[in-house]
């Protein structure tokens, strides 16, 4: 519980505890599961350059708009945009689908952690320590079809996201976070110098890093624009409910420039740690949602203390999915506490309960409800594919379109400069690309990815 809670809001302290808080919530699973994957499956370099880019011309300006009304309202999503829109104007509902975008993603989120938290007692027992894929395929494949320790594993996970939420925001989600994410950097960074050194390594590189355009698609280029949403935690309200804790004096723009180009360098220390490996190994770049976990303990295996470091990633990359995760839940979690008035626990508490029976259809979509499909996803890639290729870019469509033409650009400059102590030059970029380039462009690559023109 919040100390505080009952004369002002609680909030994050500390000029680095927003920033570690916020880059906690973008930095996580994304960058070491997703990210590769996504690059593995959609032609390497080509993909990653749609991805930067859309990281750059829509991410960031969304990103900062988000924080932006977020500190401005001072309150939960919905109830802030309630605030900031003139009367009758239901842009709240934009909040609303992302409160239902927060359960889908945690839904599969969690499992993916789940499968994160297993591999730390894995490590530790040194069963998947091995370069042979089958060894490490197939530890991989017995964990995700066992239906029970699927399922256990998850719901461990969410209870212990609740534990941490319970503590409150300075507490629990800004002291923890502000403690770990430099470790995980730091181990990053040492396995991709050993990935590099593998003999055959070369051709991970080449793969990362030149382009093949003929591998761009309408479906690429909406994917790689969905995972730019999804890295930021945009779109959905997650960096509105965070800017609602940022401080006053705080710099906006500076911060999240910050947190783009740090979650750009973990995504990219993370491709330079797996994809070497994959070529150097005779692994399959396009291995899907199980590349993580059926490469990285090879690399580990080939390296002098591996087993000690693999637990040690294991444990970091567990540290990265929850700062993510709490940040997830903090959107529903501060709507049903703010705006309905529920005590902070009884929120956590509710939320984590519907959660757990959201997200068992995803914690069994390997193994009982593997042939269950709807237009051929399983849940857990329904779950994925709507909420960051849909639910995701229309919200950000939305909150561009809110800034650009509803709030306006005197507000944004007001807000933005901390009522005028802050000089910035970027308010009229910024307020042209949220005003025009941003929605167009998203909505472009919805409909293209989407096969609608
Ligand atoms: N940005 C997180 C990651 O890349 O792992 C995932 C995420 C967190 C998405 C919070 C959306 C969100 F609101």
């Amino acid at each position: 519980m919040s100390q505080t809670s009952s004369q002002a809001r609680d909030g994050f302290t500390s000029t680095f505890g927003v920033l570690a808080a916020t880059l906690g919530s973008a930095v996580g699973l994304g960058n070491i599961w997703k990210f590769p994957y996504l690059t593995g499956e959609n032609g390497g370099a080509s993909f990653l350059l749609v991805y930067v880019i859309a990281t750059l011309l829509v991410g960031l300006p969304v990103m900062i708009a988000e924080i932006t009304l977020g500190r401005k309202a001072k309150s939960d999503a919905v109830s802030g945009l309630m605030k900031l829109a003139p009367k009758g104007q239901p842009w709240w509902l934009i909040a609303v689908m992302g409160v239902l975008a927060a359960f889908l993603i945690m839904s599969f989120y969690s499992e993916v952690a789940a499968w994160v938290f297993a591999y730390i007692f894995k490590a530790l027992d040194g069963s998947i320590l091995s370069t042979d894929p089958n060894v490490t395929g197939a530890a991989f494949g017995a964990l995700i079809s066992n239906p029970l320790q699927s399922l256990l594993w998850q719901w461990l996970v969410l209870a212990l996201m609740g534990g941490i939420l319970l503590l409150g925001v300075s507490r629990g989600i800004e002291a923890i976070t502000k403690k770990l994410m430099p470790l995980l950097f730091i181990l990053l960074l040492v396995i991709g110098i050993r990935s590099l050194t593998l003999p055959g390594a070369s051709e991970g590189l080449a793969f990362l890093f030149s382009p093949d355009f003929s591998k761009i698609t309408g479906g690429v280029l909406l994917t790689a624009m969905g995972l730019a949403f999804f890295k930021l935690s945009i779109g959905m309200g997650c960096m509105m409910t965070y800017g609602s804790y940022f401080r006053a004096d705080q710099n906006i723009p500076a911060t999240a420039l910050r947190v783009m180009c740090a979650d750009l360098f973990v995504s990219m220390l993370a491709g330079i740690a797996i994809f070497p490996a994959v070529f150097a190994f005779g692994f399959e770049p396009s291995a899907g949602p199980s590349l993580l976990f059926i490469t990285i303990p090879a690399v580990f295996a080939s390296i002098p203390f591996g087993h000690f470091f693999m637990v040690l990633f294991f444990v970091l990359s567990a540290i990265a999915a929850t700062g993510a995760m709490l940040s997830l839940l903090e959107v529903p979690v501060s709507v049903v506490s703010e705006r309905f008035g529920l005590s902070r626990v009884k929120a956590t508490v509710t939320i984590l309960v519907v959660l757990g029976l959201v997200g068992s259809t995803c914690g069994l979509s390997n193994s009982s409800l593997a042939e269950f499909k709807i237009a051929g996803k399983t849940f857990f890639d329904l779950f994925d594919y709507l909420s960051s290729n849909i639910m995701l870019p229309l919200g950000g469509i939305c909150l561009s379109l809110f800034v650009g033409w509803v709030w306006g650009r005197e507000k944004l400059e007001e807000a933005l400069t901390n009522g005028g102590t802050l000089p910035l030059a970027i308010v009229g970029p910024l307020f042209f690309l949220l005003r025009y380039v941003s929605p167009l462009l998203i909505l472009i690559v919805m409909l293209k990815g989407l096969g609608l023109f």
